[in-house]
């Protein structure tokens, strides 16, 4: 099996109230972006790396990462799907239909080398790939947009929260994520979905819960507790 790894990090961060996107905050005295990207390359071999980057990204080559030569980037799009469309775009004659590619968020940057391999051992003999992911621990609540009134509890025995890396075929998930970004636009927030609405159905890998994703400052100062009581 040939795996390829893609980590999207063309966001601008816009829920962390910052001026410097959050792959670029400090963690554990680093960048956010290299604590992720060092421990995906140090836990696993890899047929090559993409990180799709802003066009206007000012940060990256002050990066660690930016001096690893395993490390190729191209430039991100205006929504995440797009920016990971770019980085399998950047693949195509390289990357085989049947080979597998694994996209990870930067910004989850505890997760485990375990995880890690359990998703690519589980996946690999699968005809569809999938995901990390979790079962849900707290009851969900169904809500209207402007509305404070609850309309319905979901069904928690059905529902599982999305991780990455998230595991798919290079020649599936193109061509699903294109299409799921020209016809559902703003539906598309993970690879799954994309798979799914193409009639894919993604199977689920239970996940370290502590395979946060660093969406508020506060978060930062989680994932440096997380980071230290893993090495302990
Ligand atoms: O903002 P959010 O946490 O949902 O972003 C998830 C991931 O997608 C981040 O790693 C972010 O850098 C990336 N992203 C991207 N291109 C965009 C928007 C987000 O690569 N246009």
């Amino acid at each position: 099996h040939r795996f390829w790894l893609v980590v999207p990090a063309a966001g601008i961060g816009q829920r962390m109230q910052s001026a410097v996107p959050k792959q670029y905050l400090t963690l554990a005295d680093r960048f956010l972006l290299d604590v992720t990207l060092s421990r995906l390359l140090a836990a696993c071999a890899w047929e090559g790396c993409v990180v799709p980057l802003h066009p206007e990204d000012r940060w990256w080559r002050h990066s660690e990462s930016a001096a690893d030569g395993r490390i190729e980037t191209c430039a991100g799009g205006a929504e995440r799907v797009d920016s990971v469309i770019a980085a399998l775009r950047h693949l195509e004659g390289r990357a085989g239909d049947q080979d597998w590619v694994l996209v990870h968020d930067v910004a989850r940057p505890c997760v485990h080398r375990s995880d890690l391999h359990r998703l690519r051992n589980e996946l690999a003999p699968d005809s569809v790939g999938g995901l990390l992911a979790a079962p849900v621990s707290d009851t969900v609540k169904q809500v209207a947009p402007g509305s404070d009134r609850v309309s319905g509890t979901a069904d928690r025995r059905q529902l599982w929260r999305a991780f990455t890396p998230q595991m798919f075929r290079y020649g599936d998930l193109l061509p699903a994520l294109e299409t799921g970004a020209r016809e559902h636009a703003g539906a598309i927030t993970d690879e799954a979905s994309a798979m799914e609405l193409a009639g894919w159905r993604p199977r689920v890998v239970a996940g370290r819960t502590d395979n946060i994703k660093i969406t508020v400052p506060e978060d930062l100062a989680l994932a440096e507790f997380i980071l230290a009581r893993q090495d302990a």
